[in-house]
């Protein structure tokens, strides 16, 4: 599927078919988080994969209930940002204006997430971001240590439902020419 496709027919999806994604096709969705770009080319992401089905379950179970569909997907990714580096700024020196190395690592780590969404959608498969969860109990779940930290768990199977696009503002009202204009006319 071409790029452009790729984004345009992308869908959170929360419904899923049972049937097993070939470890080919989730080796090439995951090298397509691989790819992604880093601050430095830290490259602070680690993907865990879960697929067994007990520990999908409990997943379900630490998500909020609106989430519990995640134990229906063969896979759940969980996305990690790895805090602590032989290089990384000292705690003191983790602020830049109004950011903080979390921030920095957490939005890292979600662009090699977009990335997965999209390598997925090309390749037939749904996915969908989701972060509300209980983090300790997930933490528990996949023995995350303290160094890591937790951006977003991710179902990722073939689609059991077709969901509508969900609208998006136009361009002409979230684009601004030269300069922020008050009002944001874009
Ligand atoms: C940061 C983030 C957090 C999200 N958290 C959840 C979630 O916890 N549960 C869920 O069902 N969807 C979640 N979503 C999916 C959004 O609801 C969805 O992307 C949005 O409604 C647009 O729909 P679309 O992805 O189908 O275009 C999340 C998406 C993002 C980017």
């Amino acid at each position: 599927m071409e790029l452009y496709e790729a984004i345009a027919n992308r869908r959170s999806v929360r419904r899923y078919r049972p049937e097993a994604v070939p470890e080919e096709v989730l080796a090439r969705v995951l090298e397509a988080g691989r790819r992604a770009p880093s601050g430095h080319n830290r490259q602070p992401w680690r993907f865990v994969v879960v697929r067994e089905e007990s520990r999908r379950r409990a997943l379900a179970e630490a998500a909020a209930s609106h989430n519990g569909f995640i134990a229906e997907a063969p896979v759940v990714l969980a996305f990690l940002g790895l805090l602590a580096y032989e290089n990384a700024p000292a705690p003191a020196a983790r602020t830049r204006g109004s950011w903080t190395w979390d921030m920095y690592i957490r939005y890292n780590v979600s662009i090699a997430g977009a990335y997965v969404t999209l390598a997925a959608a090309a390749e037939g498969l749904g996915t969908c971001w989701i972060n509300n969860y209980d983090e300790e109990r997930v933490r528990a779940l996949l023995k995350i240590p303290e160094e890591y930290a937790l951006v977003c768990l991710m179902p990722l199977g073939y689609a059991a439902e077709e969901p509508k696009a969900k609208p998006r503002l136009p361009l002409a009202e979230l684009c601004f020419d030269e300069e922020v204009t008050a009002g944001g006319d874009g």
